[in-house]
C-alpha cells in the first residue's frame, strides 16, 4: 500500500495533498439562499474523513448577482457566504483535508426569470440550448464590473480560510470569450486569440492583485470543444499553453467537450454505458503540452483506472468526483487495503439529474450521502442483537439486510426467484445499463462478508415467515406491472415482457409510457434497437418526465438513428383487434373527442407497478404493529412502529415497491432509515 502512486503526498506550491484523490466542483444544489449551511459542510467533512486530499467546493460559485444561480450555485458575491465556508474549511482540514472552491460568472448558462431578474449576458447574443434565455453582448461596463466582482469573491474565499479557488471556464462567461461559438464580436473583445483572452487576463490579474501571490489559484478549463462550430483543439492546446506560460495559474483543470445542451453534457461527463476515462489521454497531453500541475475528472469511477492516470504520470490529481459521492470513503479504504469494500458509482448519473430538476443530489444507491446529518454512512451495533427475516432481495430488501446484519442482528433473506435483483435484474437486460448490477453485486458481497442468509427459490408464505421466529419481519417483495386503464388493455403486452426478452418485437410497435421513468423509454429502445418500427407516445407534455435530462439523451440517440416516433400529450384510450394487427386508439386530454388511431403489430404499455403484497397482508394480524409506521418518528425520533397489538410476536416493516411505485433510491432510503433505528 505504501507504495500505491494514489496514496502518494503531492506538492502543490506551499500546499501538500496528502494523496492523490480530489472531488471536482460539482454543486450539490445543498445550499440554503446561496450559503453551504450544515448539510453542506456535513457532505464535504464525510469526504474528508473519507480521506480524501482535496475536495472543491461549490460547482460554480456566482461571483456576480446577474449570474442567477441554475442549479442552487453558492452566492461568492455575498459576504455572509464568508463565516459558513470557514467553517466547512476548519472541518475539512481538521481532516487533513485541503478545500478550494470553483467561482463562475454563469454567463449564458442560467435564466433570467429569477433571483434578482436581472439580464443574462455572454460575449455575444448567443442563445444557449440548454437554458434558453437570449443573452445579450457583454458591455465594456458589465467586464469591468465582474472583473471587479471576481476579485471580490476571490477575497472572501480567501478570508474564509479556503485554500484556493480556480476559474470554471467551459460554457460560462469567461470562455464565451474564447469560442468562436459564442464570440462573434469585432470589437477589442473579440477576433484574435489575444483579444479573445483579454478578459481572462483581465480577471486573473485583479484576483491576484486582491488575494496576493500565495493564495492558489486554477482554471477549470476547455481545451478542444469537440464542436465543429466550437473551439479547436489546436487553439484550445495553445490557450492551455499561454495559461501556463503566463505563470499566473497554479493548476489546470482539463476539460474537453462543450455543454450548451444536455446531449453535449454526457460528453464531458459521460453516463453509464459510455465509454470510461474518455478524456484521460488528452489531460496527459495536455500535461505534457504545457507542465502544468494537471487536475482532471470524467468517469474515472474505480480505483484501477484513477491509479493507472497516475501512474502514468496523465494526471497529477484525479478527480473521482460521482464515485465519492457513492462512496465518500474511497481513500481510507484503498490505505486500509479494503478496495474491493468500495461502493460502487454505477454512473447512474441520479445526482446531477437531480440538480437540473430542482432537487438536490441523491446517490442512486447511497442514501446517506447529502443526509449525513441524519443518515451515518458507517452504522453502528444495535444494543441486542435481533432476528431479522427480510423477504425479497432487490436493491430494497438487500439494502435491509445489509444494514441489519451491520446492526449485529442475524438474518435471513428470502428470494422467491433464483437469483437476487429484483428489477435490477429486469433493467440490466437493457446493454447500456448493465452498470447497475454493481447495485446487487456490492450487496451481496456486502451480505456474504456479514455471513448472512440468503435463501434463493423461497417463495415465502406467512408460515415460512414464521417458521424462522423473527423479531422483526421487512417485506420488500416488489411490485409487478399494472396495466393503463383502458378498454382492451389486455391486447397489449408490457415493457417487462419486452425488456426480459419474454415477447419477441414485430413490425410496428406502438409504446405506451405514462410510467415517465425508465421502463417505458427503454422498452422502445430495445424495440428500436431489434428493428422494430416504434412510436413512442406519452400523455406528458414531455418525455419520460420522472428521468433527466442527461439519462435521457442515450434513449434518445437509439430513437433517432433508428428513425423512431415520439409523439407528447396523447392518452391511450383503447386497444381493439382489426385483422391480423391491433389498433391503439390515442385520444386527448385538452381536446375531448380527438381522437387519434395506429394500426400496429404490437402496443406495449408501461404504468408503473402494482405492489406486491399479499405476504404484507398476510403478516399483518400478527404483528406487534400491525403494519403501523409512525412517520413522525421515522422522520424524527421515537418508536418507528407503535406496539398497537401487544401480543403480537414480530414488528412488521414494508419498503420500496411493495408500498408504491417508486424508484431505487426510494427503496433503499426506506431500508436504512429504518434499519439504523432498529
Ligand atoms: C451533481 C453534480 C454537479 C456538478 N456541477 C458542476 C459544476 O458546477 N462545475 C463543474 O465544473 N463541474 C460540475 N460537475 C462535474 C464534475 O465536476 C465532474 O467533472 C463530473 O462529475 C465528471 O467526473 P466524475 O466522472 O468523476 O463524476 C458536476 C457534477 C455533478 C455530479
Ligand atoms: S447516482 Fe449514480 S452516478 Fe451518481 S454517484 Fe450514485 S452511482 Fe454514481
Amino acid at each position: 500500500m505504501r507504495n500505491d502512486p494514489l496514496l502518494q503526498p503531492y506538492r502543490l506550491r506551499h500546499l501538500v495533498l496528502k494523496n492523490r484523490l480530489m472531488s471536482t466542483a460539482h454543486e450539490p444544489a445543498y445550499s440554503e439562499d446561496g450559503m453551504p449551511t450544515d448539510r453542506y459542510r456535513l457532505y464535504h467533512r464525510e469526504k474528508a474523513r473519507g480521506g480524501i486530499a482535496l475536495t472543491m467546493t461549490a460547482g460554480s460559485a456566482v461571483v456576480s448577482p446577474d449570474s442567477p444561480e441554475a442549479f442552487g450555485n453558492l452566492h461568492a458575491y455575498k459576504d455572509e457566504i464568508v463565516p459558513w465556508l470557514r467553517r466547512l474549511a476548519d472541518d475539512c482540514h481538521e481532516e487533513g483535508c485541503a478545500v478550494m472552491i470553483q467561482i463562475t460568472h454563469l454567463g449564458r448558462r442560467t435564466g433570467w426569470n429569477k433571483a434578482d431578474w436581472l439580464p443574462v449576458l455572454s460575449a455575444s447574443p448567443v442563445r444557449e440550448a440548454a437554458h434558453r434565455a437570449f443573452p445579450k453582448q457583454a458591455e465594456d461596463w458589465d467586464i469591468s464590473r465582474i472583473v471587479a466582482d471576481y476579485a471580490a469573491a476571490a477575497q472572501r474565499m480567501q478570508a474564509a480560510g479556503l485554500d484556493g479557488i480556480e476559474f470554471e471556464a467551459y460554457g460560462h462567461f469567461m470562455d464565451s470569450f474564447w469560442s468562436p461559438a459564442t464570440n462573434r464580436r469585432e470589437d477589442d473583445w473579440g477576433g484574435s486569440l489575444d483579444n479573445r483572452l483579454r478578459f481572462t487576463w483581465a480577471v486573473i490579474d485583479a484576483v491576484r492583485a486582491a488575494t496576493g501571490p500565495d493564495f492558489i489559484v486554477g482554471i477549470r478549463m476547455v481545451a478542444d470543444e469537440d464542436w465543429d462550430k466550437g473551439l479547436s483543439r489546436a487553439e484550445g492546446v495553445e490557450i492551455a499553453q499561454r495559461i501556463a506560460a503566463s505563470g499566473k495559474f497554479d493548476f489546470l483543470n482539463l476539460i474537453r467537450g462543450h455543454i450548451d445542451s444536455d446531449a453535449a453534457l454526457t460528453g464531458v461527463i459521460p453516463i453509464q454505458g459510455m465509454a470510461s476515462a474518455p478524456h484521460l489521454d488528452f489531460a496527459g497531453e495536455v500535461r505534457a503540452a504545457t507542465g502544468v500541475p494537471m487536475f482532471h475528472a470524467a468517469r474515472i469511477p474505480d480505483v484501477a483506472t484513477a491509479r493507472h492516470a497516475i501512474a502514468s504520470g496523465k494526471l497529477d490529481m484525479v478527480g473521482m468526483t460521482r464515485a465519492h459521492i457513492a462512496d465518500p470513503h474511497i481513500g481510507a479504504k484503498v490505505a486500509a487495503g479494503l478496495e474491493d469494500r468500495i461502493r460502487p458509482c454505477v454512473g447512474a448519473t441520479y445526482c446531477l439529474d437531480r440538480i437540473y430538476e430542482g432537487g438536490g443530489a441523491l446517490c442512486i444507491h447511497n442514501a446517506a450521502t447529502g443526509r449525513e446529518a441524519q443518515m451515518p454512512h458507517v452504522i453502528a451495533r444495535a444494543p441486542v442483537p435481533r432476528r431479522v427475516v427480510v423477504v425479497g432481495a432487490g436493491p430494497a430488501g438487500l439494502e435491509a439486510a445489509r444494514v441489519a446484519g451491520e446492526r449485529g442482528h442475524s438474518v435471513t433473506v428470502l428470494e422467491a426467484a433464483a437469483q437476487a435483483g429484483g428489477q435490477v435484474g429486469l433493467l440490466v437486460q437493457n446493454p447500456r445499463r448493465r452498470e447497475m448490477i454493481g447495485i446487487i453485486d456490492w450487496r451481496l458481497a456486502e451480505l456474504e462478508r456479514l455471513g448472512l442468509e440468503l435463501r434463493f427459490n423461497s417463495y415465502a408464505e406467512a408460515e415460512d415467515v414464521l417458521a424462522l421466529a423473527p423479531d422483526m419481519v421487512v417485506i420488500a417483495t416488489g411490485g409487478l406491472p399494472q396495466p393503463p386503464e383502458a378498454d382492451g388493455v389486455e391486447l397489449a403486452i408490457s415493457s417487462w415482457d419486452v425488456i426480459s426478452g419474454a415477447v419477441k418485437p414485430q413490425g410496428r410497435v406502438l409504446v405506451y409510457d405514462d410510467g415517465g421513468a425508465h421502463a417505458g423509454i427503454s422498452a422502445a429502445e430495445m424495440l428500436a434497437r431489434a428493428g422494430a418500427e416504434v412510436e413512442l407516445v406519452t400523455p406528458e407534455r414531455m418525455l419520460s418526465p420522472d428521468i433527466g435530462g442527461m439519462n435521457v439523451v442515450p434513449y434518445l440517440k437509439s430513437l433517432h438513428e433508428t428513425g423512431s416516433r415520439i409523439t407528447p400529450a396523447l392518452r391511450l384510450a383503447a386497444v381493439r383487434r382489426e385483422g391480423n394487427g391491433l389498433v391503439a386508439v390515442l385520444g386527448s386530454d385538452y381536446a375531448p373527442g380527438a381522437v387519434q388511431e395506429r394500426r400496429v403489430d404490437q402496443v406495449v404499455v408501461e404504468h408503473g407497478t402494482a405492489p406486491l403484497d399479499e405476504l404484507y397482508f398476510a403478516l399483518k394480524p400478527g404483528s406487534r404493529n400491525l403494519g403501523a409506521v409512525d412517520y413522525t418518528a421515522l422522520i424524527g425520533e421515537g418508536e418507528v412502529l407503535p406496539v398497537t397489538n401487544p401480543a403480537g410476536s414480530y414488528g412488521l416493516y414494508r419498503i420500496g415497491d411493495a408500498v408504491q411505485a417508486r424508484n431505487i433510491h426510494a427503496g433503499i432510503y426506506e431500508a436504512l432509515r429504518f434499519g439504523i433505528r432498529w
